[in-house]
């Protein structure tokens, strides 16, 4: 934190969707906010916003897939406010398709983007947050990695990682005064839908149908939870009510939940249609 109070926040895939969010939160809060993303109109336009209220932001390009530019973020935050409190690790895109049709390219891009991309966060900020003594790590993942529905392998295994990922440094980063917080999304209305990669021309349309028959949490609700549980430094956060009550089921009754998941499965393999 610098002497005001204000913490020093870097979000990643921050000019759209949950990392805006979560943007705008901090900024209302009166926290320090550095936005990142490849898309930059987008982060031009976000940049406006946070400014109005008044914080000290700025806007950096920055492609997850790349180390250099996730240091550069880390530096440019580091060099701005003397330090960073809080990294939130939020990029990702979306893909799908059944497991045979999906290319190693595919998992590739996925797996580079939502997984490789926070690790590269967590690898570049941990250094300087076990230098200050504290920090937090926001590890954006989803329930599709806890509960790994058929017909999206690729991106259940890249969140599903993240998990991993997030309960491996909670414990190991505690003793340096570093909290981590993995949150667990199920579906809620962003512009995800664009990023879509699948061998299947069913899939982004599944998606989008999902995503509006989910307009129980905005992405404000969610950012506004997140923002919570790093106050209370809290570990995991699953937002919807109806994906925390799937989770518990399948921690209960895991042939059951299996058992539920082959209707899912026989859709995929009725639905599914080559993409031309
Ligand atoms: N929307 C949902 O239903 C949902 C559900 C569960 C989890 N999530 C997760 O939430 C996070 C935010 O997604 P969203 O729903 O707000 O989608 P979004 O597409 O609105 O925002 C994602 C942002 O990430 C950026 N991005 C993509 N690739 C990047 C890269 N290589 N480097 C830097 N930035 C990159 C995009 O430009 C975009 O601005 C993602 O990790 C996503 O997997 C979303």
């Amino acid at each position: 934190m610098d002497r005001s109070g204000s913490k020093r926040v870097l979000i990643t895939g921050a000019a759209s969707g949950l990392g805006k969010a979560l943007a705008l939160k901090y900024a209302r809060q009166g926290h320090h906010v550095a936005i990142v993303d490849l898309n930059d109109e987008r982060g031009a336009e976000t940049l406006v916003q946070l400014k109005l209220s008044g914080v000290d932001a700025f806007y950096q390009r920055c492609d997850v897939r790349k180390m250099e530019d996730v240091e550069q973020a880390v530096a440019a935050t580091k060099k701005r406010w003397g330090g960073i409190d809080i990294l939130i690790n939020n990029a990702g895109v979306a893909a799908g398709g059944p497991f045979d049709w999906v290319s190693s390219e595919d998992w590739e891009w996925v797996m580079d983007i939502n997984f490789f991309g926070v690790l590269r966060g967590c690898q570049a900020s941990v250094p300087v947050m076990k230098e200050q003594g504290s920090g937090h790590l926001v590890n954006i993942a989803s329930m599709a990695g806890l509960l790994n529905p058929p017909g999206m392998s690729n991106y259940n295994v890249s969140k599903a990682a993240v998990v991993s990922l997030s309960e491996t440094l909670v414990a190991e980063l505690q003793p340096w005064g570093i909290g981590v917080t993995c949150v667990c999304p199920s579906f809620f209305k962003t512009n995800l839908g664009e990023s879509m990669r699948s061998p299947d021309k069913t899939t982004a349309a599944k998606l989008d149908k999902l995503v509006e028959g989910s307009s129980d949490l905005s992405a404000d609700d969610i950012a506004t939870m997140i923002y919570d549980a790093v106050e209370a430094n809290q570990f995991l956060v699953m937002p919807h009510e109806k994906a925390r009550q799937a989770w518990d089921f399948k921690c209960a009754n895991l042939d059951d939940h299996l058992k539920a998941q082959h209707r899912l499965a026989q859709q995929v393999k009725d639905q599914a249609q080559p993409a031309d």
